[in-house]
Order: structure tokens, then sequence, then C-alpha cells
């Protein structure tokens, strides 16, 4: 499950949420955040597009061996080029991919600034920050969207709980002795 989006448009917290509605079902799940894996096993990459290319394509192959061994994985990171998530897309079974679009105006985000790295970006401080002076690139066909400047962080958990409920990927975890 990619959450794809501009900075600051809640990827991270909706992700976040997710995963502990997830864990009260007693599903197994992992969250790969963009951001936590930029200060380990990606800190070598910056922002260019090579590099987030490559940033996606690590984050894609981690979310694989999480999801070999039968995980629900929730990826978060801008991934702001289509043929990076295309890419990912393609290299796994046809309905394993879930792109989640999370939709919010740069404005919104611009707005929120949780980490004043919009305020850094047009100051020039920060180059090539996504929507500012580097692109992003929104998916065509997403298998959700969430508006998240209109909707509450729990309208949009409700939104992809339901989602992942009616495509069958709730499978709780058996306690031992418990009959399913
Ligand atoms: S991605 O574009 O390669 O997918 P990723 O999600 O891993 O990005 O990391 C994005 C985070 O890095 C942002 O939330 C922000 O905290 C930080 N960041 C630092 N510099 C930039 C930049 N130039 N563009 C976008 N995000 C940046």
């Amino acid at each position: 499950m990619v959450y794809t989006g501009l900075s600051g448009s809640g990827k991270s917290t909706v992700a976040a949420a997710v995963e502990h509605e997830l864990y009260k079902l007693n599903c197994r799940s992992y969250l790969l955040d963009g951001d936590n894996l930029r200060n380990g096993i990606n800190r070598d990459l910056g922002f260019l597009p090579e590099d987030r290319s490559e940033n996606i394509r690590r984050i894609g192959e981690i979310a694989k061996l999480f999801a070999d061994a039968g995980m629900i994985t929730l990826v978060a990171a801008i991934s702001p080029y289509r043929q990076d998530r295309d890419r990912l897309r393609a290299s796994v079974q046809p309905g394993e991919f879930i792109e989640i679009y999370v939709n919010c105006s740069m404005e919104h985000c611009e707005k929120r600034d949780p980490k004043g790295l919009y305020k850094k970006a047009r100051s020039g401080e920060i180059t090539h920050f996504t929507g500012i002076s580097a692109p992003y690139e929104p998916p065509l066909h997403p298998e959700l969207v969430l508006e998240t400047a209109k909707q509450t962080v729990s309208d949009s958990v409700h939104d992809v709980m339901s989602y992942i409920r009616h495509r069958g990927l709730i499978h709780p975890i058996k306690e031992e002795g418990e009959e399913f």
C-alpha cells in the first residue's frame, strides 16, 4: 500500500493511523516511511530525480520482503514520479500494489508546513523541493484518493480500512489455541 503525495499532505499521519487500526485487528503490518528510511538505508540519497527513483526502488524491494513475510506493508513516501510508482506496480502480482493518492493542495500543505520546509524552499535554503522547485506527478488511476484538506484523519483511515476490508485483505493472526 503506497501513500503518495506532497510533503505535508498527511501520508505518514494517515499511514501510521491505519497501521494502528490494523494492529487493533490483530493484523501484522509494517510501515516504511520515506522520512525515516532516509536516515538509514537511504541516507546516501538526495532529492534529484535519479535519487528519488532509487529511493522508491529500494523501498519497494524492502516492502516486497515484508509482504513475503505475510505483512500488510504500508509505504509513505512522496514518490513524485509516476514512472517509478508504475515500475513498482509492474513488479508485483496484479492487485498487490495499492496506490493511495494523498491529495492535498500545495497551498494547504504550505500553510501547514509542519517541518518548516516550504519556508526554506521558498527562501532557496532547500533546492529541488517537491511542488516548488521539483515536480509532483499525481497518480492517474490510484486505487484510492484521500482528500486530506477536507477530511479528518479518521475519515481517511475509515476510507482505507473500508477499501482493504472490501478487498478481503484483513487476515488477523491466530492466537494459540484459537479456532478461526
Ligand atoms: S521522495 O520524493 O524520494 O519519495 P521521501 O518521501 O523519501 O521523498 O522524503 C521526503 C521527505 O524528505 C520530506 O517529507 C521532507 O521532510 C524531506 N525533504 C528534504 N528535502 C526535500 C526536498 N528537496 N523535496 C522533498 N522533500 C524533502
